[in-house]
C-alpha cells in the first residue's frame, strides 16, 4: 500500500519558471519566490517523496478547445516541457510513474469519474512552474510524477464539490496501490486570487487568499459548498482554479498539520506555497482488499476470453508510436508518403524493424497481438484498398471466402470513401 505523506499547494504562475530560468535568485524583488519554494523542496527531500501527484491546469497549450475535457490523467512514463511561444524551457523531461497512473485510472473510473487519459503531450507552466522548483543547483528532482490536468478554462467546468469527491477517491486509489514503500505527496497548483483578462485584469484579494488557506486547513467543507461564481467574485475568474486545491485536500485525512505557509503578491497574483502533513491512520488492509476487488469488478474474467486482446492503458502506452503512425493515415499528406515513401516515413517516426515488418507484411493479427488498435488497422486497410471482412478473415486465419461463408450475407465494406471504396464495392 503506497503512503500519502502529505499535500502541497503551490501557485503555478509563469513568473516562477521565468524567475528560475533568468537567474533572479538574488534579486530582492524575486527572492521571496525562491525562499517560498525552497521550503517545499526541503520538505519533499526530507520526507523522501518518490512520487508527486501533480494537479494542474494546462493553459491552452497541450489541451485546446477542439477537445476539452474535465479530468485528464497523464499515463505516460516521460514528460517533456512544452513550447508556450518561445521554445520549451531548458528543463529536462520528468519521469512519469505509469504503473501508479494506471492504478489510479482504474480506481477513479471504478468510482464513476468519467476520466480521460493523455500521453505524449508536453507539460506547460501549470505543472512545470512548481515542479521545476523541486530541483536545485545539483540538478532536477529525481522522483516521478503523475499529472492530472483539470479543464478549468472553458465553461462549464467541474465544481468544488466534484473536485473534493475526486480527491476522496484519489486517497483510496493511492493507498490501494500495491507498493508499500512508495511515498506519495499530492501537489495542487494554481491560484491564488487573480484575473488576467478583461477590464478586471489585475484583480487581487489577499484577504480572501488568507481566508481560503485557513479554511483549506481547518474547515475545507466550507470551501466545498462554494459555487464557482463565489470563487470568481472573491478571487477573480482565473483565480477560481483554486478548486483544484480541494482535490489535494480531499485526498488527505481529516486532520493535517501545516508545516509551511508562504504568500507573496508582487504583481498580479498571490504566489503561495503551503505544505500539509497527513496525520491519518494507516488504512485497514481489509478495506484496501475490498477496494481492489471493486476496482477489478467490471473486467474480471475478460482476460480469459480466447482470441480477445482488451486495449488497456498499458498496451496503449507501449504501442503509442505505431498506433500514432497508423492513426495519422487520416491526414492526406501522411497517407501519400505512406504509399509512396514508406521507408522514409517509417524512419521519420522511428518505427523499429518489427513494426515495419508487421505493417508491410499486412500482419493484421500480429499487430492486434502486439497492441495496435483495430480502429487504426481499418484506416490502414482503407488506404491500401483492403475491405474490413478481409481483415477479419486474416485475423481468424481464414480466406475471405471462408469468412464470408460464415455470414448471413457475404458483403464487403470499408471505411474508405474514395477510389478504394468504389473498388471494394465492385468486388
Ligand atoms: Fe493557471
Amino acid at each position: 500500500m503506497a503512503k500519502i505523506i502529505g499535500g502541497i499547494g503551490a501557485s503555478h504562475s509563469p513568473t516562477i519558471g521565468f524567475a528560475k530560468d533568468t537567474g533572479k535568485q538574488n534579486d530582492p524583488a524575486w527572492a521571496p519566490i525562491f525562499e517560498s519554494f525552497a521550503k517545499v523542496r526541503d520538505w519533499v527531500r526530507a520526507k523522501e517523496i518518490d512520487v508527486l501527484f501533480m494537479i494542474y491546469n494546462d493553459h491552452i497549450t497541450s489541451f485546446f478547445f477542439d477537445h476539452y475535457s474535465a479530468f485528464a490523467l497523464g499515463v505516460d512514463d516521460v514528460w517533456r516541457p512544452a513550447d508556450e511561444g518561445d521554445g520549451p524551457r531548458p528543463v529536462p523531461p520528468a519521469k512519469g510513474h505509469a504503473a501508479l497512473a494506471r492504478h489510479i485510472a482504474a480506481a477513479l473510473v471504478a468510482d464513476e469519474f468519467d476520466m480521460s487519459f493523455f500521453q505524449g503531450k508536453p507539460l506547460d507552466h501549470g505543472c512545470l512552474s512548481p515542479l521545476s522548483m523541486m530541483g536545485d543547483e545539483a540538478g532536477p528532482w529525481g522522483g516521478s510524477i503523475v499529472p492530472l490536468q483539470v479543464g478549468v478554462l472553458q465553461l462549464p467546468i467541474p465544481n468544488a464539490k466534484r473536485c473534493w469527491k475526486l480527491g476522496r477517491s484519489l486517497r483510496k486509489a493511492i493507498q490501494s496501490f500495491p507498493d508499500e514503500n512508495l511515498r506519495v505527496a499530492i501537489v495542487a497548483t494554481g491560484g491564488l486570487s487573480h484575473q488576467v483578462h478583461g477590464e478586471r485584469a489585475g484583480f487581487l484579494n489577499e484577504a480572501w487568499d488568507q481566508e481560503f488557506l485557513d479554511l483549506l486547513e481547518t474547515a475545507p467543507e466550507k470551501l466545498v459548498e462554494k459555487r464557482l461564481a463565489d470563487y470568481a467574485v472573491l478571487g477573480g475568474m482565473e483565480g477560481a482554479e483554486v478548486i483544484m486545491w480541494l482535490i489535494m485536500r480531499g485526498a488527505l485525512s481529516g486532520t493535517v498539520r501545516k508545516v509551511h505557509l508562504h504568500t507573496y503578491a508582487p504583481s498580479v497574483t498571490n504566489i503561495a506555497t503551503v505544505v500539509f502533513e497527513d496525520l491519518g491512520d494507516a488504512p485497514d488492509p481489509e478495506e484496501i482488499a475490498a477496494y481492489r476487488a471493486h476496482m477489478g469488478y467490471e473486467l474480471a474474467g475478460a482476460e480469459t476470453l480466447a482470441g480477445t486482446y482488451p486495449f488497456t492503458l498499458d498496451r496503449s502506452l507501449k504501442n503509442f508510436r505505431i498506433n500514432d503512425f497508423l492513426h495519422r493515415l487520416i491526414e492526406p499528406e501522411h497517407r501519400a508518403r505512406f504509399r509512396d515513401d514508406f521507408a522514409g516515413l517509417a524512419d521519420a517516426y522511428g518505427l523499429d524493424a518489427e513494426e515495419r515488418a508487421l505493417i508491410t507484411g499486412r500482419d493484421w493479427i500480429g499487430m492486434i497481438r502486439r497492441g495496435v488498435s483495430f480502429f487504426v488497422l481499418e484506416k490502414m486497410a482503407a488506404v491500401i484498398g483492403v475491405s474490413n471482412p478481409e481483415v477479419y478473415a486474416s485475423m481468424r486465419g481464414e480466406t475471405i471466402e471462408q469468412f464470408l461463408a460464415t455470414r448471413k450475407v457475404p458483403i464487403r465494406y470499408s471505411v474508405a470513401a474514395g477510389k478504394n471504396a468504389e473498388e471494394i464495392a465492385a468486388n
